[in-house]
C-alpha cells in the first residue's frame, strides 16, 4: 500500500470558518475522511500546523521513506526559503496544492518557494486540487 501524507500549514486548521467564499465552508477533517473512503486503495495520513519549523521536521520524518507528500504550505509558500530547502533535501515526491487560485489574487501569493522543487502543482479547485494531486499519485 502506498503511504501518502498531506500536510498542511498555517490556518489551514481553520478551513470550514475561514474566509469561506475563498476557501469553502467544509472543515478539512470532514473532507480528508471523504479522501479516505474513496482512495482505500492508499495510507492516507494527515499532519497540520501553524508552525514553520514543525512543517520542516515533518517533511525530514516522512521524507526518505513515504511515496509521496501533498503540500499545502500556505502563507509559508510565498516565504519560506526554509520549507523549500527541505524539499530539495529529501527524496519523496512533494505535490504543491493550493486551495485557490494564488495567480488570480495579490501579487505576493504569484511567488512560491515549493514550486521549483515540487513534481507538480495543483491550484484553484478548490479542495478538489487535493483529490487531483492523489490521483497524481496512484
Ligand atoms: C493557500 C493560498 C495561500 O496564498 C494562503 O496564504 C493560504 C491558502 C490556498 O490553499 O489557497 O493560506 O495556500
Amino acid at each position: 500500500m502506498k503511504k501518502i501524507i498531506i500536510i498542511n500549514g498555517p490556518n489551514l486548521n481553520l478551513l470550514g470558518k475561514r474566509e469561506p467564499e475563498i476557501y469553502g465552508s467544509q472543515t478539512f477533517e470532514d473532507y480528508l475522511n471523504v479522501l479516505k473512503s474513496k482512495y482505500a486503495q492508499l495510507d492516507i495520513s494527515y499532519f497540520q500546523s501553524n508552525i514553520e519549523g514543525e512543517l520542516i521536521d515533518k517533511l525530514q520524518d516522512v521524507g526518505f521513506s513515504y511515496d509521496g507528500i501533498i503540500l499545502n504550505a500556505a502563507a509559508y509558500t510565498h516565504t519560506s526559503v526554509g520549507i523549500g530547502d527541505a524539499i530539495k533535501a529529501i527524496q519523496t515526491p512533494v505535490i504543491e496544492v493550493h486551495i485557490s487560485n494564488t495567480f488570480s489574487r495579490e501579487e505576493f501569493r504569484h511567488q512560491s518557494y515549493i514550486s521549483p522543487n515540487a513534481k507538480g502543482v495543483i491550484l484553484g479547485f478548490g479542495l478538489q486540487s487535493y483529490d487531483l494531486a492523489l490521483q497524481s499519485l496512484i
